[in-house]
């Protein structure tokens, strides 16, 4: 009934770290991404390319992709949302990056400066410019399980934006819950909706916690057999451009349910757990995170 292994990718350096108030010191982003590439990853996404003046705390991204360590057999990722994103992070030879927007029109509007319409050929040139330098490229689609301006986001245009970037050759697609408000009924309907439309064996899910809600969904998630989680050590994160987006899926309290069930993630959780407490300690907050508590 339950898979063997499921990947589980990290994106706290990015999603994680992105609304924090607290700078964090470039030299500590790579310590602990470094702590990171030794708990067993395979995917760590690490910072992104866009403008300081939107996302301050990851003005660094550049120092960050060049001073980390690169384990062999971790992808190194990186968002990127534009042709000079792009370029900066190609200067960088990061292994993969992500390009992104929102099945909500206000939404994309909210976070990266253009309708719908516009982002399509912004990122059709991103995803065609990474393929020719021999970059893998994961697709996010946020806000499809609710807009925090538009609320109910339909089913088709869910599809219709995946599609679009699907077309373009992205590789893979994580599917955001940006502000944390699915349920898992509503995971259910739309991965049954979804399934035989879009190939799921290439979507990921991406749920923030806001409502607790996550693991629940994680479950309901494996049963359509996606194999693909994204979480954010600690619990920490959030979009700021979407209100209320607080905390991802925390990724030790998601690798602990897994591998609680006999399902292998292949990371270590007491590494994690060191993780985790590097960086609490660095912001000067506790994390949210389950397992952080436990532990303590
Ligand atoms: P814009 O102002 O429309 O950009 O911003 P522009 O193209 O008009 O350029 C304006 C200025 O920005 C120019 O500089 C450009 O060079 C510069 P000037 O000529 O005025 O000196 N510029 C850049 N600088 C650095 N890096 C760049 C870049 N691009 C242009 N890449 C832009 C458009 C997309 C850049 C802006 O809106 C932006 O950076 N947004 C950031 C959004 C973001 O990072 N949001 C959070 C991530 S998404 C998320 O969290 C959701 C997710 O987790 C999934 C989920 O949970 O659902 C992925
Ligand atoms: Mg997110």
């Amino acid at each position: 009934k339950w898979p063997e292994k499921v990947t589980v990718k990290e994106v706290g350096p990015r999603d994680g770290l992105q609304n924090e108030k607290v700078s964090i010191a470039t030299e500590d982003k790579i310590e602990w991404i470094n702590q990171l590439s030794e708990a067993g990853y395979d995917y760590i996404e690490i910072s992104s390319f866009v403008h300081p003046k939107w996302i301050p705390q990851l003005k660094d991204a550049r120092e960050v992709a060049k001073g980390i360590t690169r384990e062999k057999g971790i992808t190194y990722a990186a968002l990127v949302p534009n042709m000079k994103g792009l370029e900066t992070a190609l200067a960088t030879n990061v292994d993969e990056i992500s390009v992104f927007m929102s099945a909500s029109e206000s939404h994309n509007k909210n976070n990266i400066n253009k309708s719908i319409e516009e982002t399509y050929p912004v990122l059709e040139e991103v995803v065609k410019e990474a393929k020719v330098n021999n970059k893998r490229v994961r697709g996010y689609v946020s806000t499809v399980f609710g807009c925090p301006y538009e609320g109910d986001i339909s089913l088709n245009q869910v599809l219709s934006v995946s599609n679009r970037l699907f077309d373009m050759g992205i590789n893979e697609l994580s599917l955001g819950d940006t502000i944390g408000v699915a349920n898992p009924h509503q995971v259910d309907e739309t991965l049954q909706f979804l399934n035989g439309k879009l190939d799921l064996s290439k979507i990921a899910m991406h749920f923030h916690n806001t409502q607790g809600m996550a693991l629940a969904n994680v479950l309901i998630s494996l049963q359509h057999d996606i194999r693909i989680f994204d979480g954010s050590l600690g619990g920490l994160g959030g979009c700021p451009y979407a209100k209320g987006a607080s905390g991802n899926l925390a990724t030790d309290d998601l690798v602990h349910m897994l591998e609680s069930m006999g399902i292998k993630t292949g990371i270590d959780q007491a590494n994690l757990l060191e993780a985790a407490s590097y960086i609490q300690d660095k912001l000067g907050k506790s994390l949210p995170s389950h397992q952080m508590h436990v532990n303590k």
